[in-house]
Parts: structure tokens; C-alpha cells; sequence
């Protein structure tokens, strides 16, 4: 018999159910202990991913993995590549995707999403599926994508032959669920594996990782911007002793601590006395460290606040939840965080284990690495905005970009990670011209990617459009662009100041009136990037490159969209948004 497989204890389940759990994919992976050997003809299956950042291709890939060791045909495809007409034909479907901006589809899976749903879909009776979405609860729009996939093939006659599984930010647990699931319901006579795998545990990373983060020194922490409402810190971590590397695109995860004041006011709040209390690793700890430490006490969502209202005496929260209204949550949720529930609706935890049992994990955040290696080696850099507002009658901060600005020390150094980013990558000929679109934080990745340019000496051109408030105290990296664009490596830089003029001017104004130039760059091959804010700047930007693919290259609204479909296919519109 195999030994039982692991079900991780932060896994959202009670010990009763982890251990029918690991029972069950046990038995699964292994038929009981006896071997089985491959029967009949191998089952065909698709497995298709949507990813923006990665994980639903990871997944995809390790899935794709276990197929091929069964009785199993599979091939796999990045949905951005997938011939839609292939779908009416397939067997067995899999599909793995996440959900981006508010509710959409990764950029990879627009165009599959959009065939989908219109009415060129065709009658899929013969095709069985399944689908693993990806998303956050922190969204309003939960696996949005997911599940409208699930849903549309339902409703164009396909069988759903294992129930979707929505994931909340971890994937291991429901991951491991979901894949043994449509493995059994796949398999001949439904049950069972068939053929001859045996449970075989995932090796455990070596080095530092997501699950093992890297503890780094801070070399350099300071604000970019001069005096002025804005604030944007160069950070600069060692990578010395970690054994990590990264390329220009990648991101950096990093695991924040919750602001102790904060957590000292949540603490004196609570209707009991604080004793110790389960992390979500196993360990036991002391209240105070699980809620600086571990527990995300940042913004609110609907998940959250259904769980409170069951244990909070609060008319407002019972009608709030009753009414169960997008809107009306979204509304309440804004601005306020988990000491507005304690404070203002409190609930009747009777200790402590209670209490976090309705708290989320402190997630890592991502950041774009603004350095290359080649430039910096041993080091990476962020360019962090660092997120302070005031709402509700209190000063707030976002968890992440605070700690990096404000509580960095050697007892508590950022501990991090690196997170490939494939979709966002320099073209693979170094001849080839590269347009830029960073506003803001966006600048990140850029400053990178010229980094990189200047260090490979890469003959392509390379073209910028930035922007920020004003130029007197928000040209982040002024000195770096100003000696690049003298050098000659950068050769085209457009700055748009938002506020030094009465009017608005943002990059995509910018990119407009260099319609022709942006054009012809593009029909030389160039590749196009944008960085930065997704729920407003990358569609803005989005629109005004179709509008100049219409006016300057003569393409009707059809056409536009099609030169620009085919441009991501291509990878040469690649988006790094959030
Ligand atoms: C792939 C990727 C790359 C990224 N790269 C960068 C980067 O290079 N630089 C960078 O700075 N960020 C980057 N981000 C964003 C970053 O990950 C964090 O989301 C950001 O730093 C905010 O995190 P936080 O923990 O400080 O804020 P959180 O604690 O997560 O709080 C943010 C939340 O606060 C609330 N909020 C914020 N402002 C207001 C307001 N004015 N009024 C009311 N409520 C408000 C909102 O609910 C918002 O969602 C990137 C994100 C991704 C996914
Ligand atoms: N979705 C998100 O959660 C999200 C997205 C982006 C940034 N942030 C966070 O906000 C903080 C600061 O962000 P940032 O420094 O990246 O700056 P930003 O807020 O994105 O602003 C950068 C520049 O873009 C301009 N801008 C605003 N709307 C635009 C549009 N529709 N099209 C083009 N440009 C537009 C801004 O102008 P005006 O301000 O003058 O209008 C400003 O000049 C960071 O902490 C970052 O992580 C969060
Ligand atoms: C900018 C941004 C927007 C997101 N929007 C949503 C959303 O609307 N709904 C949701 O459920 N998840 C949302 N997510 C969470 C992602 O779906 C989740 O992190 C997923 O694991 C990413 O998988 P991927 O790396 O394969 O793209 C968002 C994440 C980011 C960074």
C-alpha cells in the first residue's frame, strides 16, 4: 500500500474530513493497494487552460502529467492557441481557468470566452467536461470566468461528468480534490483508476519558495516621489544566500505582517480573552501573532461578512446578507475593514479558535520586479505604490505596500518569492522593437525590460509612454529614463502629466496622437506591453490601439479587433494588469 496521501493542514477542512480525505485519494491513486494495468483502448482527453499569471497553466501541466502515466490520451492546449472548431469533436474536456479584472476572462481565453458564449457555439451532446476555476473571494465577481464557462457548455448539451470546483486562492487542496474526481469519472466503469498509477507524492521543492519564502535583506527602501499626495518606493532586496533567479517579467511574491496597532485595537475589541489559537499552518500561536502574522484582517467581502452576520446580533448585516445584493455588498465592503465588523457589528465569538475560524490566510502579494539581473545581479527591485487613504473616519493602508513602506526591520524582513511570468516576456530576437505602456506603478517591469535591453546591447528599438500626476514629483525614475532615452537606448519616451493641465492627459492620449509612428512601429514587427491599472488604464489603452489600427491602418471595427486578436496570439500584446 502507498503511503497515504497528505491532505496540507491549512487545507479549509476539519480533521474528520481531511482524514476521509487522504483515505480517499489514496484508495483512489492506488486501487486498494493492487497495481491496475492498463485496459482497453486509452481514454482521449483535452485539457485546455486559461491563465494570466500562471497557476491554471501550472495545474494544467501537472495534470497533463498525471494523465499521460494512466490509460489515458491527452493533449493539452493554452486555450489562446486552441482551434475552436476542434471543440464539437472532442470526448473529454478539461478545463482550467482563472478569473481576471472585475469578472473577465484571462487575456488568453477573451476570444475562446467570446466564441463561447455568442451564437456560433455549436450543439456539444457528445462532449463530456469538466472545469477547475480558478479565482479569490476577495473579488465580487468569484470564478466568474469558471463558472460561466461550466454553465454555457451545460447549456449547449455537454455532460458535466464532475462537479466544478472553485478554488479560493490556495489550489493544492481543491486542486488534488478535483483532479481525482474527473480521473475517477473519466475512467471506465467511473471509478477507479485505470491504469497501472501509483500514488506517488509530489516531490517537495528544494530551495526557497512560495512555500518556503526567502527572508531578504533591504538594500535600498525610499520614495521615489517629492513631496505631494503620491507615494512610490524603490525597494531593493539581496538575493544573496537564496539561490533565486528571475527574468525581466517575472513578479515577486511577498508575504506581508498586519499592522500591530491595528491588530491591538481588533484584540481590545473582542468579546473574549485572547488565549492561543490554530494558524493556518497547524501550529498553535498567541491571538496577537495569529492576527499579525497570519490572518488577513484587510478588506472585507461577501463571504466574510455571511459568516459574521451568523454569529453578529447586527440588523443592518442580517438585512445586508438576506438581500444578498452585489451592489449593496459592494458598497459596504468598500473602505472598510475587519475592525469595522468588530467595532461596529460585533458578534458573540466565544474564543479565539472561533474568531479565526471565519478569517481568511494573510495572502502574499505580487509585485513586478523593476530590475534586470543582468543589470542588478544578487538583487531584485520593486516599485511599490504604497496605498493610504482614509474612510470611514479612519486612516487606512493597504497591508502589503505599508509593510514594505513602514515596517520593514531585520526581526521582520519581507519574505518572498518568485513567480515565473511567462506571459509577459521581451521578445526572443533581440532585433525585434518593443512599445512600452507603464503609467504609474506600471513603470516597474519597463524599467526592467530596459535594463535588460541596454545589457544584451539588443539592436530592437525601444519605446516608452509614462505618466503620473505631475511631473514636478511623480517622474519616477527620472534620472534612469533621461540617461537611457540620451543613450540611445531608449528611443522614444511620451510623458503624459495627468495634472499639470486643466484637461486630463493620459498615455493612451499619448498613443494617439503618435497614431502613425505607434502603426508603422507595429508593422514592423514590434511588440506591444502594458503595465499597470487594469480596471481602467489597460482598457482605455486597449480601446485607443484598436482605434488606431482602424484609422491608421484602414481596418474596418472587425478587422481592428481580429489584427489585435492576433497580435496576443502572436505574443505581441502582453498585458501585466491589476
Ligand atoms: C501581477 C501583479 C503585479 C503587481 N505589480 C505591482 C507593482 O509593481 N507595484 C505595485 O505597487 N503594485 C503592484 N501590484 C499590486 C500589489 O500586488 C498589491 O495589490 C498592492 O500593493 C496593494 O496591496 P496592499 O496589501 O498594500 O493593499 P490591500 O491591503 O490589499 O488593500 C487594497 C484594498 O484597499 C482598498 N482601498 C484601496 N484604496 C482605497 C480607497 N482610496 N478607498 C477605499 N478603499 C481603498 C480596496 O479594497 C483595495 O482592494 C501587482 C499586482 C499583481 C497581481
Ligand atoms: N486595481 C488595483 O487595485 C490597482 C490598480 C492600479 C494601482 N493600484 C494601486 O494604487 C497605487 C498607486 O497606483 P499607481 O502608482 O500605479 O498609479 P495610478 O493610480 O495607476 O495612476 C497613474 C497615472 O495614470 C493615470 N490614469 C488614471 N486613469 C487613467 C486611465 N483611465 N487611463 C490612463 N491613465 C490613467 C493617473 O491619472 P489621475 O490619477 O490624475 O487620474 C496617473 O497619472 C498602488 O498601490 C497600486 O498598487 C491598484
Ligand atoms: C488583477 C486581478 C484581478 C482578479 N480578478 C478576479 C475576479 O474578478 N474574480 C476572481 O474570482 N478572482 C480574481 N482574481 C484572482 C485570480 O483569478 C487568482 O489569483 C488565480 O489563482 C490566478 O490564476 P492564474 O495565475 O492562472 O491566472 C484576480 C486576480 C488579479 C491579480
Amino acid at each position: 500500500m502507498a503511503s497515504p496521501i497528505q491532505i496540507p493542514n491549512d487545507a479549509p477542512f476539519t480533521a474528520e474530513q481531511r482524514a476521509w480525505l487522504s483515505d480517499f485519494l489514496t484508495q483512489m491513486l492506488t486501487l486498494g493497494g493492487q497495481p491496475a494495468t492498463p485496459s482497453g483502448p486509452a481514454v482521449p482527453v483535452t485539457v485546455l487552460y486559461a491563465s494570466q499569471t500562471g497557476t491554471a497553466e501550472g495545474l494544467a501541466k501537472k495534470l497533463l502529467k498525471t494523465l499521460k502515466k494512466g490509460n489515458f490520451a491527452p493533449e493539452i492546449h493554452d486555450v489562446a492557441n486552441y482551434d475552436c472548431a476542434k471543440l464539437s469533436s472532442e470526448k473529454n474536456l478539461l478545463i482550467l481557468t482563472s478569473t481576471y479584472g472585475d469578472g473577465e476572462p484571462p487575456d488568453s481565453a477573451t476570444e475562446f470566452h467570446a466564441w463561447l458564449m455568442s451564437d456560433a457555439a455549436p450543439r456539444l451532446e457528445s462532449l463530456s467536461y469538466s472545469v477547475l476555476a480558478l479565482g479569490d473571494t476577495s473579488y465580487p465577481d468569484f470564478c466568474k470566468c469558471g463558472i460561466e464557462i461550466d454553465t454555457r457548455l451545460e447549456s449547449l448539451g455537454a455532460t458535466c461528468i464532475y462537479e466544478r470546483v472553485d478554488v479560493d486562492v490556495d489550489p493544492d487542496a481543491p486542486y488534488a480534490i478535483w483532479s481525482a474526481g474527473v480521473i475517477a469519472a473519466l475512467s471506465p466503469g467511473g471509478s477507479g483508476f485505470p491504469s497501472n498509477v501509483e500514488a506517488e507524492s509530489e516531490p517537495l521543492p528544494t530551495g526557497y519558495s512560495k512555500t518556503q519564502p526567502f527572508p531578504a535583506a533591504v538594500l535600498q527602501n525610499y520614495n521615489l516621489n517629492g513631496s505631494g499626495d503620491k507615494q512610490t518606493h524603490q525597494i531593493a532586496l539581496s538575493l544573496e544566500g537564496s539561490d533565486l533567479n528571475y527574468e525581466v517579467g517575472d513578479a515577486l511574491g511577498v508575504f506581508p505582517l498586519n499592522p500591530p496597532d491595528v491588530v491591538d485595537e481588533i484584540i481590545a475589541n473582542l468579546p473574549f480573552k485572547p488565549s492561543d489559537v490554530p494558524a493556518p499552518n497547524g501550529s498553535e500561536v498567541s491571538l496577537r501573532d495569529a492576527l499579525i502574522h497570519h490572518y488577513d484582517i484587510g478588506s472585507l467581502n461577501k463571504s466574510i461578512l455571511q459568516k459574521w452576520q451568523a454569529r453578529s446580533g447586527s440588523p443592518f448585516l442580517r438585512s445586508l446578507v438576506a438581500a444578498d445584493d452585489k451592489q449593496a455588498y459592494d458598497d459596504f465592503c468598500w473602505g472598510r475593514d475587519l475592525i469595522d465588523l468588530v467595532i461596529d457589528h460585533p458578534a458573540d465569538f466565544t474564543d479565539g479558535e472561533e474568531f479565526v475560524s471565519v478569517l481568511k490566510k494573510l495572502q502574499p502579494r505580487l509585485y513586478s520586479i523593476a530590475s534586470s539581473p543582468r543589470a542588478h545581479p544578487g538583487e531584485v527591485h520593486l516599485c511599490v505604490g504604497v496605498v493610504r487613504y482614509e474612510s470611514h473616519g479612519r486612516k487606512r493602508g493597504g497591508i502589503c505596500s505599508t509593510f514594505l513602506a513602514d515596517r520593514l526591520s531585520s526581526e521582520n524582513p519581507p519574505r518572498i518569492y518568485v513567480h515565473s511570468n511567462k506571459a509577459f516576456r521581451l521578445p526572443a530576437d533581440a532585433a525585434t522593437d518593443v512599445i512600452m505602456v507603464g503609467p504609474g506603478t506600471g513603470i516597474a517591469p519597463f524599467r526592467a525590460f530596459l535594463e535588460d535591453r541596454k545589457a544584451t546591447a539588443a539592436p530592437g528599438r525601444n519605446w516608452l509612454f509614462f505618466g503620473n500626476p505631475h511631473s514636478a514629483t511623480d517622474y519616477l525614475y527620472q534620472d534612469e529614463l533621461e540617461a537611457l532615452h540620451a543613450d540611445g537606448v531608449l528611443n522614444q519616451l511620451d510623458l503624459a502629466w495627468s495634472r499639470d493641465q486643466k484637461e486630463k492627459l493620459y498615455v493612451q492620449h499619448l498613443m494617439l496622437q503618435n497614431g502613425a509612428e505607434l502603426w508603422n512601429w507595429l508593422q514592423n514587427g514590434a511588440a506591444f506591453y502594458v503595465c499597470g491599472d487594469a480596471s481602467r488604464m489597460a482598457k482605455d489603452v486597449d480601446q485607443a490601439l484598436l482605434q488606431i489600427a482602424s484609422e491608421h491602418g484602414k481596418l474596418s471595427a472587425d478587422e481592428a479587433a481580429a489584427f489585435i486578436s492576433q497580435l496576443k496570439k502572436d505574443k505581441r500584446y502582453q498585458r501585466d494588469v491589476y
